[in-house]
């Protein structure tokens, strides 16, 4: 692996206004060392886009007190060539995170198009910048670190899922777009000697977080009184990350290339790297929502006397669901002596506590 340093870099980050970007650039100033952050991200309204107004927001009060950070925030779309070429042209970026993406299983169903232009069209390109990178200025990129999912697992039987798992069976558009970007990455890698490394990421939750994800959608129903479903009565286990452990894993990522080296053959090998980020401990979907309505009622969202009985129905799995999903993130681990620990209790809260104030509950 090769060590890179974040300090008086050029870093892109695309998806900048997005759950977990948002998170990345508010850390990345945190770290207090010289930088420039080019944040991208075109603020579509597949969720409410005051969340991601908000939380450019709050980049731009934390960058108001750094005078050592560039910030750039572009509005634009990762699927117009011409804009990310002129990006790279400009800024010259020496570590790329891909965050930006169409997320969301369901939304795969109706909306078939923003899949194709943003995940694969959009990935494309940047693996093209990053190719003619090394063409256009002094060093190019050292290393492209972008979000893939947990969902290539696809209906896998076998847990904890691991990186070294077949995952050629995927059963959303969403994932067969993830799994497509690790190819793509890994074909490029091989062929330009382009460092890259791509993160599966497994359900990730906290303040600021995406409308469309569970424990927000159950929270937005619960306030209005409405019943919200648990599938599978309750007996699914999951990976719950908290958002700073994805974000500290992403920082330790970016920090650590994947070495460039010849093979037998005297051409390179691919500098190429796939690893799980996800907190490697499935909770039960039940005690989930049940801690979820705890830290609620604590934060005052919920009244202390809220029935929750009353507003929760236990239905049949859903197509496609599989009954348990963890992550084995022994490779993180030993590569980067890192693994996510945040409770869910303590997670939650945070949300909670969130929820509270911007919603104004
Ligand atoms: N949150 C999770 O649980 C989770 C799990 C697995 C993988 N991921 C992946 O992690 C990445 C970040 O996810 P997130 O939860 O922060 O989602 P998000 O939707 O909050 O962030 C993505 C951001 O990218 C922007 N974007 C989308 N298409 C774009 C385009 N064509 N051009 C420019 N910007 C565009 C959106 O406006 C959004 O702000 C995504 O690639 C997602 O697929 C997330």
């Amino acid at each position: 692996m090769q060590n890179l340093e974040l300090k008086n870099k050029t870093i892109l980050v695309t998806g900048a206004a997005g759950f977990i970007g948002a998170n990345l650039v508010t850390k990345l100033i945190g770290r207090h060392e010289q930088m420039t952050i080019i944040g991208l991200d075109n603020m579509n309204d597949y969720y409410d886009v005051s969340i991601k107004e908000f939380r450019l927001g709050e980049i731009d009060k934390l960058v108001a007190e750094n005078d050592f950070i560039t910030w750039e925030f572009i509005k634009g779309d990762l699927a117009d060539n011409a804009l990310i070429k002129e990006i790279f042209d400009k800024f010259k970026p020496q570590i790329v995170v891909n965050l930006a993406a169409q997320a969301g299983v369901r939304y795969s169903i109706t909306n078939p198009d923003a899949y194709i232009q943003s995940n694969l069209i959009g990935f494309y390109n940047i693996l093209e910048a990053c190719r003619h990178s090394y063409d256009n200025y002094e060093g190019g990129v050292e290393h492209l670190v972008y979000a893939s999912s947990s969902s290539v697992y696809g209906a896998n039987k076998k847990v904890p899922y691991s990186t070294d798992d077949k995952v050629d069976n995927p059963i959303s558009l969403y994932a067969a777009t993830k799994k497509s970007n690790e190819l793509l990455a890994h074909s490029y890698s091989k062929l330009y000697n382009i460092p890259s490394t791509g993160l599966r990421f497994f359900t990730v939750y906290g303040p600021a977080g995406r409308p469309d994800m569970a424990y927000f959608g159950f929270t937005n129903k619960l306030i209005k009184g409405e019943t919200i479903e648990i599938f599978n009565f309750g007996n699914c286990k999951r990976d719950f990350t908290y958002v700073d452990d994805i974000v500290e894993g992403v920082m330790r990522v970016m920090q650590g290339a994947p070495e460039r080296k010849d093979g037998e053959d005297g051409l390179p090998l691919p500098p190429y790297a796939v690893y799980n980020i996800g907190n490697s401990s499935p909770e039960n979907l039940l005690d989930f929502v049940d801690i979820l309505q705890q830290e609620l009622i604590a934060a005052e969202v919920l009244p202390a006397d809220y029935d929750f009985d009353a507003h929760k129905k236990l239905v049949p799995m859903q197509q496609g669901d599989v009954p348990i999903t963890y992550a084995d993130t022994s490779a993180l681990e030993r590569d980067f002596s890192f693994k996510p620990s945040t409770s869910l209790r303590d997670g939650l809260r945070k949300f909670a506590q969130w929820y509270k104030e911007f919603y104004k509950v």
